[in-house]
């Protein structure tokens, strides 16, 4: 199945799409996280987008565009993708539909996360990630079982720089001006699909799992 994960920062995007991977093998491409990789590597992509995560903005198009489409047409793709904060402009979900157009491999569904402010700034300051594995925390919510310490590899835990308190209002604004349109522009392509992402994360991964049955039972 091809998905796409859309909302606002912090909704929960990147938990829920950890565990459909790992429940389907459909590969988890996160932008972000493909962005931050390249940043600790000091890539040259890596060197260019730091700044503008930082500061809680979008990295430009001609940066991100063809960097996500080349990796979601991959062999290891075929039965689907998962992907998570891509795209995130007019210009990368047309470039998107696009490339996926010409193989024949419409996007099946497009998973809109609501999620108030409130939540999102309690979620994003609480987080706290494993700079090796990439493990997901939260200070109340989803907590390690040692204190600051990855229960997955034992690394200590941090706060990604860009989930202060600061940055997350930029962050909030970029998500309003440049990416919460594309809601309207897939809803008008009759694939979007909504989760009330203020719940657990146990109701979340039940709602999303009746969505995919009735996804999937869908004449194509
Ligand atoms: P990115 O890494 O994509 O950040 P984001 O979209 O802001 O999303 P987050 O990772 O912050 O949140 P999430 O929804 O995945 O939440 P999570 O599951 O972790 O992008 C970072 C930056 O990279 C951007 O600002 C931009 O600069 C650049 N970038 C990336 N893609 C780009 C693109 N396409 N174009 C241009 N620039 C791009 O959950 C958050 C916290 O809440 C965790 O602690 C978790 O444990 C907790 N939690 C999750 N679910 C629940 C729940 N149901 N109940 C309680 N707590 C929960």
């Amino acid at each position: 199945m091809r998905l796409v994960f859309l909302g606002p920062p912090g909704a929960g995007k990147g938990t829920q799409a950890k565990t459909l991977s790992e429940q389907h093998g459909w590969p988890h491409l996160s932008s972000g996280d493909i962005l931050r990789a390249e940043a600790k590597a000091g890539s040259p992509l890596g060197k260019q987008a730091a700044g503008y995560m930082e500061a809680g903005k979008l990295v430009p198009d001609s940066l991100i565009v063809d960097l996500m489409v080349e990796r979601a047409t991959r062999p290891d793709c075929r039965k689907g993708f998962l992907l998570d904060g891509f795209p995130r402009t007019a210009v990368q979900a047309e470039a998107l539909d696009k490339a996926l157009a010409a193989r024949n491999a419409p996007l099946d569904a497009v998973i809109y996360f609501a999620c108030g402010d409130v939540e999102v700034l309690g979620r994003i300051t609480g987080r706290r990630t494993c700079p090796n594995c990439g493990g997901v925390y939260h200070v109340r919510t989803l907590q390690p079982k040692k204190e600051g310490v990855c229960d997955r590899c034992g690394a200590a835990l941090v706060q990604r720089k860009d989930d202060s308190e600061a940055v997350v209002g930029q962050r909030l604004a970029t998500y309003r001006l440049l990416t919460e349109p594309l809601i309207e522009y897939y809803r008008a392509r009759g694939v979007l699909r909504q989760i009330e992402a203020e719940q657990s994360i146990g109701a979340i991964n039940e709602e999303l799992a009746g969505i995919l049955t009735q996804v999937s039972a869908r004449p194509s």
